[in-house]
């Protein structure tokens, strides 16, 4: 079987021991969409003001809450907390030392060996082995959050400490472009963007979630498709793990069905209305953040329920890009927008965690296996979170659940 999506969560459970990404035969044509669940959402609006007022509101609480708490680490101070911000309030500086660090990465030696990933050549291919590793322990699983919250700190420090920049990891704010993420200067292919859209491949099918053979979901597909066509990685970078459950039908397969063998490719993207401006707009982030009080349905929400028609932000911001390896569950750090999608993810938690700082800050719920299949222990505040060859010491989910505390000095605006 083919997993022809990201969000193969919810079947990698059972597709653990089948060969991932193989070339199978696509099944019959994909059914029409189920009717969403969750929420109506105003399908086709861009606007970030309901989730940007939660953040405001969660800012200041998160004052408050240090005014009478005490801030949780002493080396972190309200001076000196780095502030993560969208993309587009960066000036053209800011936004070429951030791509220039980034292609900085791409040029550095992996500290991978190359005994257990070939295909990591570089340092920024350090990130996406680690991922693609660890893949079946990090979604649909209480570390979600947290891991990827210290997976991305890591990037940001690697481009700080090891290519010199001095700012803070961008994150893309999904609904105040959800009605056209072309028109965000993240996508809108010029020098000062993340590079824009693939070249078009017309005729393609549906996508479908979470695979071909279980159309759960499906998402029409963008004007793109093929490699990136404008903006700083459209040549000079290259793509070299993965893919393990690509979506494109055209796919080059990984000489190792692990995806850590090397497959030296173009960026490929297929930028997704249909997904962002159904499933990623104000409305329902800020449903996620309110409706959803504890921590285990917060972070199923955000997951997606397949099942039931819902998306999901955290799938619907990974098709926002597509392609591959973006719309690939295992490899998709390998477009840098990964950590955009990321940061924003993270951004949200950090709001819903200050909405009630006191029952939230250190909440922890789900298990340790892809939606608890097979079932396993819950989740710990204690679990490791090991980032392998990335290079940063392990630390708990503890550690990993305060943005002002243990590795982490940051906030959102
Ligand atoms: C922040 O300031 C504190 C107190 O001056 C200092 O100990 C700490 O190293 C600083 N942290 C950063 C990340 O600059
Ligand atoms: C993958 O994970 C295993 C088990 O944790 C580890 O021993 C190995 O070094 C990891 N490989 C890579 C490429 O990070
Ligand atoms: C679309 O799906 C049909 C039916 O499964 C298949 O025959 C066709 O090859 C697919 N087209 C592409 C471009 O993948
Ligand atoms: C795991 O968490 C669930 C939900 O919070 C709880 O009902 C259950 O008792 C927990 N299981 C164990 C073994 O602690």
């Amino acid at each position: 079987m083919k997993l022809s999506t990201f969000a193969a969560a919810a079947v990698v459970g059972t597709a653990i021991g089948a060969p991932l990404g193989g070339n199978c035969p696509r099944g019959p044509p994909a059914p029409p969409a189920p009717p969403a669940g969750g929420p109506p959402a105003p399908v086709g609006s861009s606007s970030s003001a309901k989730t940007d007022a939660l953040a405001v509101k969660g800012a200041l609480n998160l004052a408050a809450y240090a005014l009478s708490h005490g801030l949780p680490n002493t080396v972190c101070t309200k001076e000196n907390a780095s502030v993560r911000r969208e993309w587009s309030t960066f000036s053209p500086q800011e936004k070429k030392d951030y791509i220039s660090a980034v292609q900085c990465l791409t040029k550095k030696p992996s500290k991978t060996p190359s005994s257990l990933a070939p295909g990591a050549k570089t340092r920024y291919d350090d990130f996406v082995a680690t991922h693609i590793n660890q893949t079946l322990t990090i979604h649909g699983t209480g570390n979600f959050l947290s891991w990827h919250r210290y997976f991305t700190w890591a990037y940001e420090q690697a481009l700080k400490n090891e290519c010199g920049y001095k700012g803070s990891q961008p994150y893309y704010s999904w609904p105040k472009w959800a009605a056209d993420p072309t028109k965000s200067p993240v996508f809108d292919g010029s020098d000062l963007s993340m590079s824009g859209d693939g070249a078009p491949q017309p005729g393609r099918n549906n996508t479908c979630i979470p695979s071909n053979d279980l159309c759960q979901i499906s998402l029409t597909p963008g004007n793109g498709g093929g490699c990136v066509t404008s903006g700083p990685f459209k040549d000079s970078f290259q793509v070299n793990l993965g893919p393990v459950a690509p979506v494109l039908t055209d796919f080059t397969p990984n000489p190792d069905f692990t995806g850590l063998g090397y497959n030296p490719r173009c960026l490929r993207r297929d930028i997704s209305k249909a997904a962002s401006s159904k499933w990623s707009t104000d409305e329902q982030v800020s449903s996620l953040i309110t409706d959803f009080k504890d921590f285990a349905s917060f972070s199923t929400r955000m997951q997606g329920d397949f099942p039931n028609g819902f998306l999901g932000v955290h799938t619907a911001g990974h098709f926002t890009a597509g392609g591959d390896p973006g719309g690939d569950l295992f490899a998709s750090p390998g477009d840098p927008y990964f950590y955009f999608h990321h940061a924003m993810i993270d951004r949200v938690w950090w709001i819903w965690q200050n909405q009630d700082i006191a029952n939230r800050q250190y909440a922890i719920g789900a298990t340790i296996t892809v939606n608890n299949q097979p079932p396993s222990r819950n989740a710990t505040l204690d679990d490791i979170i090991d980032l392998g060859y990335v290079g940063t010491k392990p630390v708990t989910i503890r550690d990993a659940s305060n943005t002002l505390a243990g590795p982490f000095c940051y906030v959102y605006v």
